[in-house]
């Protein structure tokens, strides 16, 4: 069953002075994927980085980089993105309103195409799209920022989630992301979540590649 766990440390929470010390760190220490949050200044408060820095990161690291798009007009960033070396492109249901177009553009691109939702988004804003859809992210903070509280509802969003998407017959990876840690992976994980986002978690304890694992065995344990 564990092996249907992917875990995608954030590198938001990493050293950027040290990036690809932390990248083969996390890829010592098992990660799945690398979760890399871009971040506008207008969809959330904060800004992170583009294009080149998912450069920097695809020629350190062979791991699937997970591209978590928090930014207005996302469409603008999908060649440069893709030419970087994203492996999944993800944007928010409430910047994109020609939803059905750019999924199928960064498929197009070669890339994985996901959709993810705010707390406060309805699930069936995705409902009509899911033939399109290679990933559904639920949020369990609301973005912005690294080391928030997880929001409990996110758990019963989680299992209406994986309802639509098994009444679907999709095979879209279900991911959550926002204060996940060794207290909350598993109910997700239970409610039908199979890919885990972790920055503060993960880099806050005094042996990041350890956590990925121990991470992980909360799920196996959880069976
Ligand atoms: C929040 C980001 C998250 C964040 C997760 O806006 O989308 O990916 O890095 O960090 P933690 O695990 O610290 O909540
Ligand atoms: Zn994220």
């Amino acid at each position: 069953m564990s092996n249907s766990i992917r875990i995608a440390p954030s590198v938001l929470s990493a050293d950027f002075s040290a990036l690809g010390r932390d990248v083969a760190m996390l890829e010592a220490g098992g990660a799945d994927w690398l979760h890399v949050d871009v971040m506008d200044g207008r969809f959330v408060p904060n800004l992170t980085f583009g294009a080149k820095v998912i450069e920097s990161l695809r020629r350190v690291t062979a791991l699937p980089l997970d591209c978590h798009l928090m930014v207005v007009e996302p469409e603008r960033y999908f060649d440069d993105f893709a030419t970087a070396g994203a492996s999944i492109i993800t944007i928010h249901v409430e910047a994109a309103p020609h939803l059905h177009r750019q999924l199928n553009r960064i498929r197009d691109l070669g890339c994985m195409a996901g959709v993810v939702l705010n707390p406060a988004t309805p699930l069936v804003a995705v409902e009509d799209v899911l033939e399109e859809l290679d990933l559904l992210l639920i949020m369990s903070v609301n973005p912005g920022f690294g080391g928030q509280q997880f929001i409990e509802h996110a758990v019963e969003r989680i299992a209406r989630a994986r309802q639509m998407l098994d009444a679907a017959g999709s095979r879209a990876i279900l991911e959550v992301d926002g204060g996940i840690n060794r207290a909350t992976i598993a109910k997700c994980w239970r409610a039908g979540a199979d890919t885990f986002v972790a920055g503060n978690a993960i880099f806050s304890a005094p042996d990041p590649g350890a956590e990925i694992s121990a991470l992980r065995r909360r799920c196996s344990h959880a069976a």
